[in-house]
């Protein structure tokens, strides 16, 4: 417990709740943590089946048979991957408790976790709490690049965290980055899990691979989707883990000592979704991709560039130079006392973050808009200085 720090993203919440509960009308570009709403037949899925006196029991930990066909379906149909809904697919209570008790599941005290840096934080330290030691290798979109720095390593690695779409940075990646990776974490006997979350934002033409669908990929592999961002259901904890079954096996043992899975009418309504709602994930992701446009050509006008992006609902933006060298929690905290903006500073997702700033999507484009206007107000000020 001593190693865990404050989770820094809590403390700037709660600095901004403070200002709001003052009267400041801060413009959150905090947390992943969409503003839309559920459909609306996810709800009245909810309303329905919570009448049914039998949904007030345990449900079946794993998830619902239908729930785990629905997504082997969605897997068919997205990705041509066929998974055997029964021994390849496990629900979670969202990805997040998914990930970190399948890391307190395959690893231990003497045990190497390698996780790309920036990170999204549960990678780091469900391993941490796990007892395994870390082994950082930056985040990159070339597999070669990857590899390298895989192989200069003093230690090997017994799992790999991957996440494309990635959070925070928005790095993606083509199927051919999977086909290397996989192929060189079999020959070294490494495991791989790769957090999905994004696999619906993404913009333009660009669609993202799931790792699955590299023919071995399941050997070594497992592969965790949410309904969180896809189906802007995040409070309401749905998620999955898919792919290789010793580690799907693992993962449903020790989570059957944790939980006892999800409240009926959630898997009910997540079955629907799954079923009849695949356009919604398109819509979501077209709104995120016009905000993202909103903020990085309303930033570019004030003179600060930010490279463009195929996925995820965030912009990763280096800190203009002139204020770099304050460093990104300092920048941050800056631009909440004077441009009333709430952003995550980059440090928050390990030192190679620091140099940047992280913005979430989760304001709509006209409080884009009012946030770019007072950014470029602060940045633009003859006195702002670092
Ligand atoms: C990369 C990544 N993985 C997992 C999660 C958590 O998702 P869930 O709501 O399914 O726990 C997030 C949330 O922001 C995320 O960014």
């Amino acid at each position: 417990m001593e190693q865990l720090p404050d989770y820094l993203f809590g403390r700037l919440n709660a600095e901004k709740l403070r200002r709001r509960s003052a009267g400041i009308d801060v413009i959150d570009f905090g947390m992943g943590n969409p503003d839309m709403p559920a459909s609306r037949e996810a709800v009245e899925k909810i309303h329905e089946v919570i009448e049914d006196d039998k949904a007030h029991r345990y449900a079946r930990p794993t998830g619902i048979p239908h729930l785990l066909q629905a997504a082997a379906d969605h897997y068919s149909e997205l990705y041509g991957v066929q998974l055997d809904a029964e021994e390849e697919i496990v629900t979670t209570i969202g990805s997040k408790e998914g990930l970190s008790h399948l890391a307190l599941a395959l690893l231990g005290p003497g045990d190497f976790c390698a996780v790309p840096e920036p990170y999204f934080p549960i990678h780091k330290w469900s391993a941490v709490i796990a007892g395994a030691e870390l082994l950082h290798i930056p985040v990159t979109d070339d597999a070669g690049e990857m590899i390298t720095s895989l192989e200069k390593l003093d230690e090997k690695p017994k799992v790999l965290f991957l996440n494309y779409p990635h959070n925070p940075t928005s790095t993606t990646v083509d199927l051919s980055f999977f086909e290397e990776i996989v192929s060189w974490c079999r020959k070294n006997s490494v495991l791989i899990i790769h957090d999905f979350a994004y696999k619906d934002i993404t913009f333009g033409d660009y669609k993202a691979p799931s790792i699955l669908q590299i023919d071995d990929a399941r050997e070594i592999a497992v592969e965790f989707f949410t309904m969180s961002k896809s189906y802007n259901m995040a409070g309401w904890r749905c998620g999955f883990c898919l792919g290789n079954r010793e580690m799907i096996r693992l993962l449903t043992r020790i989570k059957s000592f944790f939980d006892y899975g999800l409240f009926t009418p959630i898997q009910v309504a997540a079955i629907h979704e799954l079923r009849h709602n695949r356009e919604q994930a398109q819509e979501i992701a077209r709104k995120y991709d016009k905000r993202r446009e909103v903020l990085v050509e309303g930033l570019a006008r004030y003179g600060w560039e930010i490279p463009p992006s195929r996925g995820a609902m965030y912009v990763w933006a280096e800190i203009p130079e002139r204020f770099r060298q304050m460093g990104s929690l300092a920048f941050a905290e800056w631009l909440l006392d004077e441009a009333e903006v709430l952003v995550s500073p980059g440090i928050g997702f390990g030192p190679a973050g620091e140099g940047h700033i992280r913005m979430s999507l989760v304001e709509n484009t006209q409080r884009i808009r009012q946030a770019v206007r007072q950014i470029g107000k602060v940045l633009t000020r003859e006195d702002s200085v670092a």
